[in-house]
């Protein structure tokens, strides 16, 4: 039989790269997006299914995870939907706060939960999340994005343990960065004087870092392993740029790596 993945902000970037690889792979794809109306290049192929979901949005969750798992028996679950928040915590919003974590954590959680019963039931099922390295390192100004990605981490560490009960798996796949459109239209930020000089700084280096991305197709292989590989495995880091720094903190340990990468950035 097929097997089918159900994706989560699959409108672009990561999503809609892994939803191809995996149709091209001859897997059933429930690609889901807030605006599915407006999707024009999954909806042509073969195998895939579009439909609504804004992961902030509990009823809607619900009423889709139901319509999937009519459609095809569901394997696995990528909880990729995401943006980024910039900005130093006293010049963000009590609303930007929340959005962000409603997205990027919660989100995550509530698809998830609402998974659970089904993969029990038949003693099976996946979940995969997209995490960054931005869930086992920080940057300067970035520091709810972080709090949600740690917590993805560290929740889906957390979960491993009541899922593998019932032959269920979870596991990380945290990616460096990834040339889509993550720094134009998914990223919100606010600016305050006070952080002026390290804004600017900060800046001009996500430019250069992000002459090292990867494409979104090297990271959908990464999802694709993750998938299929069977592994009692948890973190996936995807991306040469986030190996090389995984590898480094683990070199030095966490507190002196801190003090390279503020060493690095505000000089
Ligand atoms: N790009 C990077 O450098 C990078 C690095 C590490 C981790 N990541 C992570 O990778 C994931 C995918 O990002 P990307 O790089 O592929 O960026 P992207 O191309 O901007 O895609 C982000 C996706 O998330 C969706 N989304 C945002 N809020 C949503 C919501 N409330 N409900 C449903 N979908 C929502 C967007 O849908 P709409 O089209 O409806 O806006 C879009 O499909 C995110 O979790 C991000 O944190 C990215």
């Amino acid at each position: 039989m097929q097997n089918t993945i159900f994706i989560t902000g699959a409108s672009t970037g990561l999503g809609k790269a892994t939803a191809k690889l995996f149709q091209s792979k001859g897997w059933n794809v429930i690609a889901t997006m807030r605006n599915p109306e407006k999707e024009t290049e999954l909806s042509q192929l073969e195998n895939v299914t579009l439909l609504p979901l804004d992961v902030t949005n509990p009823e809607q969750i619900k009423t889709t995870v139901a319509k999937a798992i009519a459609l095809h028996p569901v394997n696995v679950v990528f909880n990729n939907a995401g943006y980024g928040l910039m900005g130093a915590l006293e010049a963000l919003s009590d609303e930007q706060v929340l959005k962000q974590v409603n997205t990027n954590l919660l989100g995550v959680i509530r698809v998830t939960q609402a998974f659970i019963p089904y993969f029990r039931e038949k003693k099976s099922g996946l979940f995969i999340s997209t995490t960054s390295m931005g869930g086992f390192l920080t940057f300067p100004l970035h520091s709810i994005y972080h709090a949600t990605k740690f917590a993805v981490e560290g929740w889906s560490e957390g979960m491993s343990f009541e899922l593998g009960l019932h032959n269920i798996g979870i596991k990380t796949v945290a990616p460096g960065g990834i040339a889509t459109d993550f720094l134009g239209r998914s990223l919100d930020r606010n600016s305050n004087g006070a952080y002026q000089e390290i804004e600017d700084k900060l800046f001009g280096l996500v430019d250069v870092m992000m002459e090292s991305a990867s494409s979104a197709q090297q990271i959908a292989q990464v999802v694709y392993e993750a998938a299929t590989d069977g592994k009692d495995r948890i973190r996936y880091v995807a991306g040469a740029d986030a190996n090389a720094l995984y590898a480094r903190r683990q070199e030095i340990g966490s507190e002196e790596f801190r003090k390279e990468i503020r060493k690095q950035i505000l000089g």
